[in-house]
């Protein structure tokens, strides 16, 4: 049984992407109100995640202590004002004796910590796999799904992948995983989108509560253009990922805004019809992506990896779709047309279309 549950994909904010290690109490305040002001909430980003290096460099009397510098109020109180505005607050943790960062990690506390983490306030756990001395990956995690059972309190697990002990191969979702890493770290370059996509062509579906996650969104960091994070957010919505959002929300572009705020995309990642989307066709620079959706029609994402634009159909054989008429609506352009489906794609961008 998953220890918190995720019917759907997590949707929400993680800091690591935006602002690495320099987090504080200020940044996360400032942050849950820019999500309910931005309408980011309400369009479904709920889990609010400070990533690793909140902690003080030493455990104290056995427990974890947040940095008094970074956050002076502690953790609690701090997560009393994630929840005030209708959020859910996340934390960061290690199965090793280190965070990746170098920071304490939960390897051989995992009671206590547990318990720390339900008595702050915490509703998901980004659990990760740094200095983890060789110990097998599935008993390691189990061993804090079961203390964070104990605990009473519902917290989403995430994990981290590692190697053979793919947690996709059956121990994640036994550990109480609701969601697992599939790919290294995520930059906020095209060749890294690429990379962590093609990382998914071979994995087995996700589901509920065992959601396959190509690491976090990079739309808005800066590093790519709007085609190209265009791009990744429409490609993990049709690949049912979550989508944690991984940028600045306190200042974004509307480029970035209508992105992350797109409704019909955020519906396509949100719908389960069971099975995510896959890659149904590779012809050049050109890939279709499919994915069914609960009402019979399918959610199409043609994507160019070239730097020319490249001209797209897809057959209703290789949608799914039974022959007959059609008509296609554009989720980015919210044009609707009727017959065959096609487009012209711009360079390192994407066409996503709704197909009934
Ligand atoms: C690993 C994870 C990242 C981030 C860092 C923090 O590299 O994959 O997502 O959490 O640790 O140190």
């Amino acid at each position: 049984l998953p220890v918190g549950a995720a019917a759907t994909p997590p949707l929400g904010w993680n800091s690591w992407n935006g602002f690495g290690c320099d987090v504080s109490d200020a940044l996360i305040r400032q942050t849950a109100d820019a999500l309910v002001s931005s309408r980011l909430r309400d369009a479904g980003y709920r889990y609010l995640t400070i990533d690793d290096c909140w902690m003080a460099p030493q455990r104290t009397d056995g427990h974890l202590v947040p940095d008094p510098a970074k956050f002076p109020h502690g953790l609690t109180t701090l997560a009393d004002y994630v929840h005030a505005r209708g959020l859910r607050f996340g934390l960061y943790e290690s199965a090793g004796t280190r965070t990746c960062a170098g920071y304490p990690g939960s390897l051989d506390h995992e009671t206590s910590d547990a318990r720390d983490f339900a008595a702050w306030g915490v509703d998901y756990l980004k659990y990760d796999n740094c200095f983890n001395g060789g110990r097998p990956a599935g008993d390691r995690y189990a061993t804090m799904a079961d203390a964070l059972r104990r605990t009473g309190r519902p917290i989403v697990l995430s994990l981290c992948e590692w190697g053979e002990n793919a947690p996709w191969s059956g121990w994640g979702a036994r550990a109480g995983g609701s969601l697992w890493r599939t790919t290294a770290d995520i930059s906020d370059t095209w060749t890294s989108v690429l990379a962590n996509l093609a990382a998914q062509v071979a994995l087995p579906t996700g589901r509920p509560n065992a959601w396959n996650d190509p690491d976090m969104l990079e739309v808005g960091n800066g590093g790519m253009d709007t085609g190209e994070y265009r791009a990744q957010f429409s490609l993990w919505a049709v690949l049912n990922a979550p989508l944690i959002a991984g940028n600045d929300v306190r200042r974004m572009t509307a480029a970035t805004r209508d992105i992350l705020l797109n409704r019909e995309v955020l519906t396509v990642d949100q719908d389960w019809s069971g099975r995510a989307g896959r890659l149904v066709r590779e012809s050049g620079p050109l890939q279709v992506w499919a994915k069914p959706m609960t009402d019979g029609s399918v959610a199409v994402v043609f994507l160019n990896v070239s730097d020319d634009p490249v001209p797209a159909t897809a057959s209703a054989a290789e949608l799914g779709l039974k022959p007959g008429p059609r008509t296609t609506h554009d989720l980015w352009t919210g044009a609707n047309t009727t017959g065959p489906v096609r487009a012209t794609v711009a360079p390192h961008d994407v066409v996503m279309l709704r197909v009934t």
